[in-house]
């Protein structure tokens, strides 16, 4: 499996020094508040657990499922809600954590949808972002790691659902996705 990683990008205790650090952030930015953490599957679910494990407020956690990509490297620009949330979010403090920002449709079509539902407020944090590649002008709160425009795996992130279990974040061999 590691075979196929062209270059380790963060190695795992690089990825949990940044993410308890944004873990930090969080605690103290909503001390008092209602907080609901919202992650997206399947990317995320690595990142979500172990942010919340090191956020020291009360918060609860729910999860979405959204389709954007099949099994290619490019976004379909198709948007599917495969999962919806089980809690209501009125009054609450909602925080996305997703996996990758990378054109942003994703992100903005899902705020679009969750908009509606009165929560006191809606941010964003991405572990990783690929800002050449933004489409969608969104507003990302916390942001672990800028990226260079590269495929990407690992630490739950994945290429037709292989990788996800890779502890570290690499960039993918070309030849995996181009053959
Ligand atoms: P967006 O709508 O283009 O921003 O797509 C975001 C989603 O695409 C992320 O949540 C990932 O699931 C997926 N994605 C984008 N870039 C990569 C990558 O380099 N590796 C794995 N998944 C990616
Ligand atoms: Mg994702």
């Amino acid at each position: 499996m590691t075979n196929d990683i062209e270059e380790t990008l963060y190695s795992e205790e690089e990825i949990l020094k940044r993410v308890e650090e944004i873990s930090m952030q969080i605690s103290k930015d909503y001390e008092g508040k209602d907080l609901l953490i919202v992650g997206i599957l399947k990317g995320s679910v690595i990142f979500t657990s172990d942010l919340a494990k090191h956020i020291k407020i009360p918060c609860s956690l729910d999860f979405m499922a959204v389709s954007s990509y099949g099994s290619s490297t490019e976004s379909s620009g198709v948007i599917k809600i495969l999962k919806d949330l089980d809690e209501d979010i009125e009054g609450k403090h909602v925080l996305i954590v997703e996996d990758i920002v990378d054109t942003g449709i994703t992100l903005s079509y899902l705020l679009e949808y969750l908009n509606v539902r009165k929560a006191a407020s809606i941010e964003i944090v991405a572990l990783l972002n690929k800002k050449a590649r933004r489409k969608a002008d969104i507003k990302v709160k916390y942001i672990g790691f800028d990226i260079p425009d590269e495929f990407i795996v690992g630490y739950g992130m994945d290429y037709s659902e292989k990788y996800r279990n890779l502890p570290f974040i690499g960039i993918l061999k070309r030849e995996i996705y181009e053959k």
